[in-house]
């Protein structure tokens, strides 16, 4: 299968494949999503084999009006609050899903669902002109970082889908905050954008947060909790501000290039401007989110990079989503000047 490339100022061909039930990537303010017909079983079945994904991780249901949501979930007066708040948004919202609605395809076979109305003009198009909602993860193959240009997407998914929409780079660069309301106390599953407080200051209560409590003997809360993520082919080691005199002494001292990404700021003060494997992380947090999940992939795709050290940021929630991705692509791993040294 030839995969297309689509300009977003024309969506025709785009409309007409996904109504054919076959598989069209997306851009979202997050990251690009894989999409396909929610309601069409054998077009979300083509999800999974897509990228490879196993089939008991649920899919996220991209509607274009809160209204649509209805149409297969139970929507609570706490659901319609956020959607009120925060939508159109990177804020996934879990709810108890009506029966015999949607595939067990899309909802891994639990009893709940997951809804997102993307900030995307040309995806919530899409999806009207399509007239189904869209199921959409992210459109990268397993385990791979999130997409944040369309490239990414051609990159890992060429040749197995119909083709992808192009809307230049997702501006937040991380997934959505997953939100679970179907229990009786909300939780987040997963830390996006939107963090807790912002919720709870809507909600006018206190939302626990599960994204730390995951062992891998655990029955995980969000089913994709407990498969390996964002993780590139390399040795991957978070490093904290004060560590990186002595990590880019230890880099420079290495026979192989390692891959060093840092905000704008540290790349000054180290005089690493320019220099050849540095990915700048931009000017702020916010950057930083926006270009971690390029710059894993600009260095998994040099061979010669054995090793990536990347800057851990200050533990705000502000900072919860690109820190909960790092440490995901870490495993948990830092940069420690006794061990490396
Ligand atoms: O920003 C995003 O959310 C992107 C864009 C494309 O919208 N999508 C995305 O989808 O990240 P995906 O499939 O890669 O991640 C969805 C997460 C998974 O961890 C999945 O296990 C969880 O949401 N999830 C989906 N439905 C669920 C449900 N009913 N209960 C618990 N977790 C659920
Ligand atoms: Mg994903």
């Amino acid at each position: 299968m030839e995969t297309k490339i689509w300009q977003a100022t024309d969506l025709s061909a785009a409309v007409t494949a996904l109504k054919r039930g076959r598989l069209v990537a997306f851009p979202t303010e997050t990251v690009y999503g894989l999409g396909a017909d929610a309601f069409n079983e054998k077009a979300v079945s083509k999800v999974y084999a897509a990228k490879g994904r196993p089939s008991d991780n649920p899919l996220i249901v991209h509607v274009a009006t809160p209204s649509q949501v209805r149409d297969y979930a139970q929507v609570s007066e706490q659901a319609q609050q956020l959607m009120d708040a925060f939508w159109p948004g990177p804020l996934t919202i879990i709810l108890p899903v009506v029966p015999d609605k949607l595939s067990k395809l899309v909802t891994g076979g639990l009893q709940t669902v997951a809804s997102r109305l993307p900030d995307n003009a040309v995806t919530r198009q899409l999806i009207n002109a399509v007239g189904s909602p869209l199921v959409g993860p992210s459109a990268n193959t397993s385990g791979k970082p999130s997409p944040t240009i369309a490239e990414h997407v051609y990159h890992d998914l060429h040749g197995k889908i119909a083709g992808v929409v192009d809307d230049g780079a997702t501006k937040i660069g991380v997934e959505s905050t997953v939100i679970d309301l179907s229990t009786d106390s909300p939780a987040i599953l997963r830390p996006g954008k939107i963090t807790g407080p912002e919720i709870e200051a809507v909600l006018g209560g206190p939302v626990d947060s599960f994204e730390h409590h995951v062992a891998a003997d655990e029955v995980p809360k969000a089913p994709g909790m407990k498969y390996r993520h964002y993780a590139p082919d390399k040795d991957v080691y978070m490093v904290k501000e004060a560590d990186w005199t002595q990590a880019i002494i230890w880099a420079q001292g290495q026979l192989a290039p390692v891959g060093l990404m840092l905000p704008d700021q540290l790349v000054e003060k180290h005089q690493l401007a320019g220099m050849d494997f540095v990915w700048p992380l931009g000017e702020n947090d916010a950057s930083a989110a926006a270009k971690l999940f390029a710059g894993l992939r600009n260095f998994d795709d040099q061979p010669m990079v054995k090793t990536i050290l990347v800057a851990r940021l200050a533990d705000t929630p502000a900072n919860g989503a690109y820190n909960n991705r790092l440490n995901k692509a870490a495993g948990g791993q830092y940069f420690d000047v006794a061990e490396f040294m």
